[in-house]
């Protein structure tokens, strides 16, 4: 029997990710380890969405506290999912943000050396900041190389994950070690995640209550807005046979302005309103976004199959329900 641990299972991608393993590996043991600081056990099932139910296990523990070594060796992984991380890309405590970010990372990233299970983990487009100006000011893809100064604390952590995982690889070139920078994800289960929700879902529960969508000035703001369900197919991906291991760009490859997101959501949701403009408070603000896909077709075999509409068109019923997911 296969046996898969997801870090982070009850949060908004890694339940998404659960939901398939469990639906396309039905003979797999799956076991969730989270901390529920964001995660909930609605988006394993609870509360009967959907008629469905979580079968596999799971541990509530923080990866800071807990074992890590003890927790492989008892549940001897072929594959870990690993998707907990401090996630609030406001939080300011450098200190925390490394410690319960890269430090279980590092120990895992060893122990998949070590015992020689696969990993997938979740890097982030936080990791391009300010070192995409060139590629910002062009209006192109964000190649693979354009990343290395985060804007914020958390983009570093990812940054110095991507470090930990490339001298491993180094080090270690038979290891199955795939890390990905997920541009900005949208779908069902988002909203444990609160103010880190995504715009998507954020502007639809203003418009879903009458209100005028709030965007930044001009509206001509543009990011890469990937839906949940190609996220989950490109880390499936990534642990397959066929998968090179790396660091790779997961996204639709368009940048959709903010604009045209209300227009679609105006469309999708039968309303007509007008954006509310104000004035953007941050001091940096990634105005463009968007994922050069060339390096994540070549190692993964992996494309996306929806557009920003295309996702939101599919969001949508489980968005006007009111209970997404
Ligand atoms: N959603 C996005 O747009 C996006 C973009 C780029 C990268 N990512 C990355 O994808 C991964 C999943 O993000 P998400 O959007 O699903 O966020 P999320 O906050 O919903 O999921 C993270 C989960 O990890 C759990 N967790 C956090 N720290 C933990 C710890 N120390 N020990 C155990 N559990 C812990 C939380 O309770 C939560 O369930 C994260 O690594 C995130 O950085 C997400």
């Amino acid at each position: 029997m296969t046996r898969i641990l997801i870090t982070g299972g009850a949060g908004f991608v890694g339940s998404n990710l659960v939901r398939r393993l469990q639906e396309e590996r039905p003979e797999a043991r799956l076991l969730v380890v989270d901390d529920f600081r964001m995660g909930t056990f609605r988006n394993l099932g609870g509360e009967g969405k959907d008629g469905w139910s979580f079968n596999g296990e799971v541990m509530a523990a923080s990866l800071r506290g807990l074992d890590i070594y003890e927790l492989v060796n008892e549940f001897d992984p072929e594959i870990v999912f690993h998707q907990a991380a401090i996630t609030d890309t406001t939080v300011t405590d450098e200190a925390r943000m490394i410690a319960d970010n890269v430090e279980p990372f590092e120990t895992l990233v060893a122990a998949a050396v070590q015992r020689g299970f696969r990993l997938v983990w979740a890097s982030s487009a936080a990791t391009y900041g300010r070192s995409a100006r060139g590629a910002v000011e062009a209006r192109r893809p964000f190649r693979l190389e354009d990343a290395g100064q985060p804007a914020n604390a958390y983009g570093f952590s990812k940054w110095i994950m991507e470090n930990i995982h490339r001298r491993a690889l180094a080090e270690n070139p038979a290891a199955r070690l795939v890390g990905l920078r997920y541009f900005n994800v949208f779908g069902p289960n988002e909203q444990n995640k609160a103010h880190m929700a995504s715009m998507i879902y954020k502007l639809s529960q203003q418009m879903l209550a009458g209100q005028q969508p709030r965007i930044f000035h001009g509206g001509e703001q543009a990011r890469d807005h990937v839906y949940v369900k190609d996220v989950v197919s490109a880390t499936l991906a990534a642990a397959g046979d066929g998968a090179r291991s790396g660091i790779y760009n997961v996204g639709t490859g368009r940048a959709t302005t903010f604009n045209r997101v209300i227009e679609i959501l105006n469309e999708a949701l039968g309303t007509r309103l007008a954006p509310a403009y104000f004035d953007n408070p941050y001091a940096f603000y990634q105005d463009y976004t968007s994922a050069d896909l060339s390096e994540t077709e070549a190692g993964l075999g992996w494309t996306p199959k929806y557009t920003t509409e295309e996702g939101i068109l599919d969001y949508v019923p489980a968005l006007r329900a009111g209970e997404p997911g």
